[in-house]
């Protein structure tokens, strides 16, 4: 609970246009924080923030390609300008494309470790001062929360390059609890196995989309962890689905 009421809470979500980012954006919405939200499509993020928009909060939206270093750092100056103070920062925007090693094209490595690692470090580089001095007045302290993937965690056949990129996420997330805890800003990844998006879509026929994980439940964990206070730093949560295996996606 902020013990500064009359500070508004604001949080940037990147991915915010569809699927998992979109979800948290109206959970964060729906807990009355003022809103930027990211993708490349900004009539679908237009409509998200149209949806999201009450009399208490204020929603902004700004487009961003994640694989272009130029527009992640304009993403970072557009927060910047909208607040001094930065409460949460969700990393929901990622690349996945599939391809065992000996033939995954060297471009799309490139764009996977682009979009889900080098962003995401971008962007907490620059918008660590401000989640510094919104965690300098909180009880809750500043968050970060990364959306990895159990794929990140224990390997998966045809997904190194994409395992790998969120390894890394991971261990960013880590690195940066280590670093800031005591200032009060942690970071803690979420791994879900397979979650109901647009980007499960070539599974539907293996998996039925009515049995993989929401973007609800994670979006539930989001609110969860933006409530908990500064003196609890939680590094990785993976959500998997059920079923004898539980490390697989
Ligand atoms: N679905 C799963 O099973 C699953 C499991 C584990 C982890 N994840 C992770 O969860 C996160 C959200 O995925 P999702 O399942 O919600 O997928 P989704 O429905 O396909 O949404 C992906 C989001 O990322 C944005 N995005 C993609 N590429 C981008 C780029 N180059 N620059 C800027 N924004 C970009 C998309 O917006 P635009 O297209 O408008 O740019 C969209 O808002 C990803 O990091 C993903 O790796 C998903």
């Amino acid at each position: 609970v902020d013990s500064h009421p009359a500070r508004r809470r604001t949080a940037l979500v990147t991915g915010a246009s569809r699927g998992i980012g979109r979800a948290i954006a109206a959970q964060l919405a729906a807990d009355g924080y003022d809103l930027l939200l990211a993708a490349r499509d900004v009539d679908a993020l237009e409509d998200v923030a149209a949806q999201l928009r009450t009399d208490q909060n204020r929603v902004s939206v700004a487009t961003a390609n994640m694989a272009d270093e130029a527009e992640v750092e304009a993403l970072a100056s557009a927060q910047l300008a909208l607040a001094p103070h930065l409460d949460v920062l969700v990393l929901a925007a990622g690349a996945a494309m599939s391809g065992a090693i000996d033939s995954l094209p060297l471009r799309r490595l490139d764009t996977q470790l682009a979009v889900n690692l080098r962003a995401p470090f971008h962007l907490i580089q620059r918008l660590l001062p401000a989640l510094r001095v919104a965690a300098g007045s909180s009880p809750t302290g500043a968050k970060v929360i990364a959306i990895a993937s159990i794929t990140g965690v224990v390997s998966e056949t045809g997904l190194a390059g994409y395992g790998a990129s969120k390894a890394a996420l991971i261990s960013l997330c880590e690195t940066l609890s280590a670093e800031e805890g005591e200032n009060g800003v942690s970071a803690t990844a979420l791994s879900p196995g397979f979650v109901d998006t647009d980007m499960t879509e070539w599974m539907r026929d293996r998996i039925d989309p009515a049995e993989m994980i929401t973007v609800g439940d994670v979006a539930e964990l989001t609110r969860a962890l933006c409530r908990l206070s500064r003196y609890a730093v939680v590094p990785n949560i993976v959500l998997t689905r059920p079923g004898a295996q539980l490390w697989r996606a």
